[in-house]
């Protein structure tokens, strides 16, 4: 079954005409985006044969040729369309530093990390702009799913923490996630014992309130 997080993702690739999926693991995305009409063709990618080995059950279950690839990070395709999900913030600005340049026809890169969405968007900051965003709520975790392509962006540093469509927009899903990090925080900080840490995540407090209570 498709997880809430996947189906939010892949209804970003509607339109393009070739998805590719890196770190497809299970295939779950590519398949969705076929089925829906929303590419022409897709390719899964994985550094490990084993995910690709259940990928490829799951594509002939659906009766779809779907092409696979054994690849650490981005493979060389004609895909104009490129998703990295699952993963942690890091990996994925390895993945980019290392393969990018092989998405030679890439027209839009849709990235969901699992964490760290400050460190990743200042790491795409002048390279790419963002064209959308969304807080995706799936099994008890938030995640941010973030829409971008090539450009030159110059992005604030309070734009690169929230997210500068999901700033300008505030959700519903937006403040609740908000809500929940100001309580984890309200709780801890007073026990915290390295002053520097203490005062980093008490400004982080006020800039989160200033944000969700404008
Ligand atoms: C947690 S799964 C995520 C699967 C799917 N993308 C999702 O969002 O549900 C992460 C997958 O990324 C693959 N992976 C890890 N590092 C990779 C790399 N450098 N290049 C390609 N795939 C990688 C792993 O083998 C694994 O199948």
């Amino acid at each position: 079954m498709i997880s809430n997080r996947l189906k939010s993702i892949a209804k970003y690739t509607n339109g393009f005409d070739i998805l590719l999926d890196v770190g497809s693991d299970h295939g779950l995305l590519p398949i969705y985006a076929i089925e829906n009409h929303f590419v022409k063709d897709a390719i899964a990618s994985d550094i490990n044969e084993t995910p690709l080995i259940k990928a490829k059950e799951n594509f002939s279950k659906h009766n779809l040729d779907i092409k696979t690839i054994i690849f650490d990070g981005i493979p060389e395709s004609n895909s104009d369309v490129i998703v990295i999900a699952g993963m942690g913030s890091e990996l994925i600005i390895k993945i980019l530093d290392k393969t990018l340049n092989n998405a030679i026809n890439l027209k839009r890169l849709i990235l969901c990390p699992n964490t760290d969405y400050y460190l990743l968007r200042s790491y795409l900051n002048n390279k790419f702009i963002i064209v959308d965003e969304e807080v995706i709520y799936d099994k008890n975790h938030f995640y941010e799913v973030l829409i971008l392509e090539k450009g030159n962006s110059n992005y604030t540093d309070k734009e690169l923490y929230f997210g500068p469509i999901l700033l300008k927009n505030k959700s519903e899903l937006f403040i609740k996630k908000y809500k929940k990090i100001l309580d984890s925080y309200k709780s801890i900080v007073d026990g915290i014992t390295d002053k520097f840490k203490q005062d980093e995540i008490r400004n982080e407090i006020k800039m989160i309130e200033e944000v969700i209570y404008a």
